[in-house]
């Protein structure tokens, strides 16, 4: 692992979480069908522990976000760059995201789904940094809390670096 890096949530410690949301998952989406919307690029490892572990059918869908302004910190202005596949329309959706910062760019994607009439939207999120919230966003399915760190590692990025780490890293 880079020596700049500080593991903070151990893989074995996140598959426990997956276990556990997707228990939670299953047991309210039991029989709906459900289809699961990974925002990419960061969510593409959870999304995929997540689904086998949710003993009930599903589909799943991507979508590539946006964030246009500079810096580190999202503008809130957001696009969506890769459209869906899937037909949103009464279907029940759960969004899964990998980091919520200050929920910006979620509430513009539940905003822009809502807006395509589907049955109910939720929100499973793997981490949350609370600290820097500028948002009221509810996350229905929550992973960790995490401190105000920069974080890597299981599909989360620094300038695309990192994504491949099994564990949740924090740059020093
Ligand atoms: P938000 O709009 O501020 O909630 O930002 C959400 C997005 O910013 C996430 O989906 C990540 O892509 C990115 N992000 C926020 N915090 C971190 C972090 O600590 N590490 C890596 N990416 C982050
Ligand atoms: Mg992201």
């Amino acid at each position: 692992m880079p020596s700049d890096l500080k593991i903070l949530i151990k893989h074995q410690d996140i598959s426990k979480a997956v276990d556990r949301l997707a228990a939670e998952i299953c047991k309210d989406y039991h029989g709906k069908n459900p289809l699961l919307i990974g925002i990419l690029k960061g969510s593409f490892i959870f999304m995929a522990d997540l689904v086998r572990k949710i003993n009930t059918p599903l589909q799943v869908d991507f979508v590539r976000l946006s964030s246009y302004g500079s810096g580190t910190e999202s503008s809130g202005k957001i696009k969506v760059i890769s459209k869906l596949t899937e037909p949103v329309k009464d279907r029940h959706v759960i969004v899964v995201e990998d980091i919520i910062d200050t929920g910006l760019t979620t509430q513009y994607f539940v905003e822009y789904l809502k807006r395509k009439k589907p049955a109910s939207v939720r929100l499973c999120a793997l981490t949350e940094k609370p600290s820097r919230r500028k948002t009221k966003t509810k996350i229905d399915y929550l992973g960790f809390t995490v401190p105000d760190k920069f974080i890597v590692g299981y599909g989360i990025d620094w300038d695309e670096k990192y994504r491949y780490l099994p564990d949740i890293c924090y740059i020093e």
